[in-house]
């Protein structure tokens, strides 16, 4: 069997049972690096560029993720931030962050997060050709469980949440991020130099799993960035849209994901991308 002949189609799979193991493997991992962290983060590695770090706890994280969904969907597959890439043969494909969040985790700052996301081929739901059907982002530090299955609503630590309502961009406070690289953040500045004068205010959490939550619960009005991977978007985008959000790419042709992706109330979220891409 093969990634492009899935024996049960991915229709047939339940998102909400999906929803409940994304949940608990996002809080039992959530806990694990809690503990890691008490113990000491010690840098394994480095990425895009040498302030783009990767900790001991990211790799035993993605793996303890990837071994506990394996033991459960043995045919779905895993595609993990840290390296995980095991192709699906059910049509199902598990998208994983382990740590959503890394450079706060390394200072000690509460905001980072385990995104774990099941989704189906879906060319024009993100620019990587995946929708989300179920997912959970779990959060250590505030002990907040977000999860979403399509069509059921989002929730908070078992709670319904909804995005906030705000529809005047003069009153919206707004959150982004910025890559590792010195040209991505060249081109970041001038993107936020736009808005900073036109919103309420701006915020830079550093997880964007978290970012695309906080627009959910309404803590965040709206939320935009340039650069996210498919595991910092899979699961927030579920549940920032199950709670009543839209999400909207570069333009109307290019789907929301790496080239860019614009959040927040469905008749506001035109508007802040007409001010990020200077049109308006
Ligand atoms: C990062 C965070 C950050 C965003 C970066 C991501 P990581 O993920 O989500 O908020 O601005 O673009 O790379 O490296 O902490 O998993
Ligand atoms: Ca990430
Ligand atoms: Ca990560």
């Amino acid at each position: 069997m093969t990634s492009d002949a899935p024996s049960t189609p991915a229709h047939e799979a339940d998102p909400e049972a999906l929803a409940g193991l994304a949940a608990e493997i996002a809080k039992s991992t959530g806990l694990l690096i809690r503990e890691l962290r008490a113990a000491g983060v010690s840098v394994a590695a480095s990425k895009s560029s040498d302030v783009d770090i990767v900790t001991e706890a990211d790799r035993r994280a993605e793996q303890a993720v990837v071994e506990a969904i394996r033991a459960a969907r043995p045919r779905d597959g895993v595609l993990g931030e840290e390296g995980a890439g095991i192709p699906s043969e059910s049509g199902i494909t598990w998208v994983v962050d382990p740590i959503d969040g890394t450079v706060n985790y390394l200072y000690g700052l509460p905001a980072y997060a385990v995104s774990i996301a099941a989704t189906v081929p879906d060319p024009a739901a993100a620019a990587d050709g995946r929708r989300a059907i179920a997912g959970a982002v779990y959060a250590p530090p505030t002990d907040e469980l977000f999860e979403a299955w399509e069509g059921g609503g989002a929730r908070m630590n078992g709670t319904r949440i909804a995005i906030s309502g705000e529809t005047r961009l003069s009153h919206t406070l707004v959150g982004t991020g910025f890559g590792y690289t010195a040209e991505r953040r060249a081109e970041q500045a001038v993107m936020v130099s736009r808005l900073l004068p036109r919103a309420r205010d701006i915020r830079r959490l550093g997880s964007a799993a978290f970012d695309l939550c906080s627009v959910a619960c309404g803590r965040l009005d709206a939320y935009y960035e340039r650069g996210l991977q498919p595991w910092d978007y899979a699961a927030g985008f579920l549940i920032l849209r199950e709670a009543g959000g839209a999400i909207l790419g570069r333009d109307a042709e290019t789907p929301p994901g790496e080239p860019l992706i614009f959040a927040g109330d469905p008749a506001l979220v035109e508007e802040l991308r007409g001010v990020v891409l200077g049109a308006e």
